[in-house]
């Protein structure tokens, strides 16, 4: 059961009336918030500019740099949201598991045994990762302060995929075999993935972040069995954790390519659910009905389209939203390297147009 949730003591900041948190909550909005999964990175010179003299940890871990490129694409796209620079692996390397970035994360010593799981710390994010709560309060002191700053974690299930795998795979065949040949292990990465980031997301909510996002790019590996026996249950206790160190702060989730398991994805106890665009909004509607708020979810490829064809599609995500609050527009996973960022800006600008009330 979940505890009763207090009602939300308004803080009167600035960002509390923006339309982004407005829309987390299902309130009316002036215009449909717009930010995008990835919207910092290689597509934009400003970014390539910085990755030129520095590697994309070092990045993460300079509290400068990650501050500059979370803020590159609010001044160059005119996005209603800020998230934060840095990546999922951040906190395995916290637990003390060695990560590198080439440039998709490699684990070179990978976590296989019950042996190496129970070496596994769960790490106080304030000791661990400094700079990430320093990063989280640098920018809600330098972002304009209608712009809310959203903070981010991997869900147990991919975080724990890439750290038993040692990498990025299409199959992720050794994470499901640990789960067939030793369940009682498995759970225990689990728990303590899911402890070490419920309070990665409580410390970055405490140090300035105003939601904050879950995600599980690799949702979509499962079957619904599995999907409710080794993922859900562990992304509901991140929840429960966040919640009850700070109610008011709007859960996203995202579950990539989770169509089979979409009944499912309401009992995550998110505000929140980031839908990719296999999914059609209006079909994910009518299985949540309007107790949650949606947000997404344009093919990432269609940013590659010539206008006409962009907008078409952008359209298309709007009427099949509806005109009930609680839409966050965004893509259906992250912006890909070569996304032409005029396209990106322009969309923005359409979007706010075409849905101002
Ligand atoms: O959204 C944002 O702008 C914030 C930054 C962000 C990054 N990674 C920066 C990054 C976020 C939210 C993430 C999350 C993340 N990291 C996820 C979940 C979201 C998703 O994309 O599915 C995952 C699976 C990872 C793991 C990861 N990190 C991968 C697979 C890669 C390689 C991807 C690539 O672009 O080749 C990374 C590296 C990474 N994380 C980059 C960036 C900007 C590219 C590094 C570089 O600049 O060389």
């Amino acid at each position: 059961m979940t505890p009763p949730v207090p009602p939300r003591q308004p803080t009167g900041a600035p960002w509390e009336s923006s339309d982004f948190l407005r829309a987390c909550r299902r309130e009316p909005v002036s215009r449909t918030p717009v930010w995008f999964m990835r919207q910092a990175g290689r597509y934009m010179p400003e970014y390539r500019a910085i990755k030129e003299r520095a590697s994309f940890l070092e990045m993460c871990r300079t509290p400068d740099l990650a501050v500059e490129v979370t803020l590159q694409p609010v001044r160059a796209l005119g996005v209603d949201a800020a998230i934060l620079f840095s990546d999922i692996l951040i906190t395995a390397e916290a637990m003390g598991i060695r990560v590198e970035f080439a440039p998709g994360p490699q684990i070179p010593e990978p976590v296989r045994s019950r042996a190496d799981v129970e070496a596994l710390r769960v790490p106080d994010p304030a000791a661990a990762v400094p700079f990430v709560l320093e990063a989280v309060r640098r920018l809600r002191a330098e972002l304009p302060p209608e712009v809310p700053l959203i903070g981010f974690s991997g869900a147990p299930w991919t975080l724990a995929n890439y750290v038993v795998e040692g990498g990025g795979s299409k199959e992720f065949v050794r994470m499901k075999q640990l789960c067939y040949e030793d369940p009682e292990t498995a759970e225990l990465l689990l728990d303590k993935l899911a402890a070490t980031n419920a309070a990665y997301l409580a410390a970055q909510i405490a140090a300035g972040a105003q939601a904050v996002q879950i995600f599980d790019t690799w949702a979509g590996i499962l079957d619904p069995d599995d999907y409710a026996r080794w993922a859900l249950p562990y992304v509901q206790r991140m929840v429960r954790a966040v919640k009850a160190s700070a109610p008011d702060a709007p859960v996203i989730y995202f579950a990539r390519d989770s169509g089979c398991a979409l009944p499912l994805l309401d009992r995550s106890g998110a505000d929140v659910l980031s839908i990719d665009w296999r999914i059609p909004l209006d079909r994910a509607r009518e299985t949540f009905g309007h107790g949650l708020a949606l947000q997404g979810n344009l093919d990432p490829v269609a940013l590659f389209a010539p206008w006409d064809e962009l907008r078409r599609r952008a359209d298309l995500v709007l009427e099949r939203a509806g005109r009930m609050p609680g839409h966050i527009f965004n893509l259906g996973h992250g912006i890909l390297v070569g996304t032409p960022v005029d396209s990106v800006r322009r969309l923005v600008e359409y979007v706010h147009e075409r849905t101002a009330r």
